[in-house]
């Protein structure tokens, strides 16, 4: 089968289109033919050997995460799905990524799609999924509340801010100045330019931050918060020594993407209370390119790299 192939790591270069055999689907598993896969920043990390240190990958890898698209094989034990079902979810990007004719994914970590097009149930499971864990079972985020929400353009912040609204919250979101009228539309009831604007003194006595940015950014987000409020970061944290001296509760995320969760988003997106905003779709000779443009292009929400048209 036709898969894009990290070779080493580096650069755009790196990434090659090639032919490997079609996975297998091991007990609790599934085949899943791809029609749509979305790319995180995650995969172009791993590509550029940021992780190299925790993550062991053999050569050469099939990229990729999100994915959608139809089940072709059962792997032993499953009973929950069926060959044909319309599925979505994440593959296992250090093993056997999503960027390929077939993929193979765990059952804890898939769903069926929502009543949308493949392009955009590929765009949600990681994405969509951190935007959830945080904002509902981390945060617990509550109507009437308000959250910074760092990085409101981007694919995890654009989704947050239209999950923090449907809560009933207050939103305030750093952002580029591009990206203002596109998080507006989403809801944002606040936009801050990281580039221009300092969000410490344009936003007091919040009760959530949700950090999708990290660094310096984390840090300073202690200012904003109330005594007992709570920051959730996707990249940075937590940080004992300035919880206790704000009287915070800070958390660094992992993001599972399970069954339950995409069940949650699948009825979210099905009752018009997310929708994804896909920024651009390459087909999957273009892989290494979408990567690039995913890293450097500044997409507002999701770039999707379409397998199967
Ligand atoms: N821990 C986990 O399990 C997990 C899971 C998923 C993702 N992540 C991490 O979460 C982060 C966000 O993921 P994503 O998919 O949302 O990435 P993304 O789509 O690239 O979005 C990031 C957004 O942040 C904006 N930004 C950059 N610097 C900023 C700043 N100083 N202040 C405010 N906004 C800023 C970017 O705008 P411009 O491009 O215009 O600068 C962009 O819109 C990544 O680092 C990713 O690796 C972690």
């Amino acid at each position: 089968m036709k898969a894009a192939l990290l070779e080493k790591y580096g650069g755009e270069d790196a990434v090659k289109i090639g032919n490997v055999d079609r996975p297998e689907p091991a007990a609790n598993e599934v085949q899943v033919e791809v029609c749509s896969a979305s790319l995180n920043p995650f995969d172009y990390k791993l590509r550029e050997g940021i992780m190299k240190e925790n993550i062991h990958i053999n050569f050469p890898l099939v990229l990729g995460g999100d994915v959608s698209g139809t089940i072709s094989a059962l792997g032993d034990g499953v009973s929950e799905f069926s060959i044909g079902d319309k599925v979505y979810g994440l593959a296992n990007a250090t093993k056997q990524g999503s960027l390929a004719e077939y993929t193979v994914v765990s059952i804890s970590q898939l769903a069926m799609i929502p009543e949308v097009d493949y392009d955009t149930a590929a765009g949600l499971p990681l994405a969509a999924c951190s935007a959830y864990q945080a904002l509902h079972d981390h945060l617990q985020l509550a109507s009437g509340q308000k959250i910074l929400i760092h990085g409101g353009g981007g694919g995890i912040g654009s989704l947050a801010i239209q999950l923090a609204k449907f809560a009933g919250a207050y939103v305030a979101t750093t952002l580029s100045a591009r990206d203002k009228e596109f998080a507006e539309k989403l809801g944002a009831d606040k936009t801050i330019d990281y580039a221009t604007e300092d969000f410490t003194k344009l936003v007091k006595n919040y009760d959530s931050v949700f950090d999708t940015v990290g660094g310096e950014t984390f840090e300073k987000s202690y200012l904003v918060l109330r005594p007992g409020g709570k920051i959730v970061s996707m990249s940075a944290g937590p940080n004992h020594e300035l919880d206790a001296k704000y009287d915070i509760t800070s958390l660094h995320q992992s993001t599972q993407a399970s069954s339950e969760r995409l069940e949650a988003i699948t009825k979210l997106v099905n009752d018009h209370a997310l929708t994804l905003n896909i920024d651009k779709v390459f087909n999957l000779d273009q892989a290494a390119e979408a990567l690039e443009y995913l890293k450097s292009g500044h997409p507002k929400g999701k770039v999707i790299v379409r397998v199967k048209s």
